[in-house]
């Protein structure tokens, strides 16, 4: 089971965004969010109902469909699922410090909250092109900060992802335009959703 409410490529139904679309503005607005949920999102699902449907891989879960597959169809599903995981990675009221068991492996894992949160805008601001940036789990539960290319999430590398940030122009274009600093700084600054971070290492730690 996911810590959240995947899109379903055996029923075609996109996941609903889990808040109102200008929930989380000044800092994203609503229109990036209706534009980003209802054209980038939803296409990508669309897409992939073209690619697939009436074959075996369709019968599959998202998640199961995304480590499962390559090329074309690995794309799109996986950026269907890692705008599941992006929406949900973020919250208008999202908790602003982690706490408990996440802090303390962050702590551990980075020195401290802040370096944590340094790497993280370091590595969405450093990312050469379209892509996201993670906060993810190694598979001995060690925690990582990292950068993936286009569609790619870590799920492939065996790990377990606790957040993201889409990196992808079309997630601050219309807000801030080139300027992709302000949009990191305000999602880390005012959006992560550490409650949603800490529930995804809980489900790291069962599979380990
Ligand atoms: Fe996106």
């Amino acid at each position: 089971m996911t810590s959240f409410e995947a899109s379903s490529i055996r029923t075609w139904r996109l996941a609903p965004l889990p808040w109102e679309r200008d929930a989380l503005e000044p800092h994203v607005g609503a229109r990036t969010v209706e534009l980003h949920y209802e054209k980038h999102h939803r296409g990508y699902l669309e897409k992939l109902r073209e690619a697939i449907e009436g074959k075996p891989d369709a019968q599959l879960d998202l998640e199961e469909l995304v480590r499962s597959s390559h090329g074309h169809v690995f794309d799109l599903a996986a950026q269907v699922w890692n705008h599941d995981f992006y929406w949900n990675s973020l919250a208008p009221d999202g908790a602003r410090q982690p706490e408990g068991e996440l802090r303390a492996r962050i702590e551990r894992d980075f020195g401290s909250f802040d370096e944590c949160r340094r790497r993280l805008a370091e590595a969405a601001n450093g990312h050469f092109g379209s892509g996201w940036a993670w906060l993810a789990a190694e598979l001995d539960g060690r925690l990582r900060v990292l950068a993936t290319h286009d569609a790619a999430n870590p799920l492939g590398g065996g790990l377990t992802p606790l957040l993201t940030i889409d990196v992808w122009e079309h997630a601050y274009y219309l807000d801030v335009q080139n300027e992709r600093d302000r949009y990191v700084a305000a999602v880390i600054d005012h959006l992560l959703d550490w409650e949603f971070a800490a529930r995804n290492l809980g489900r790291a730690g069962q599979r380990g």
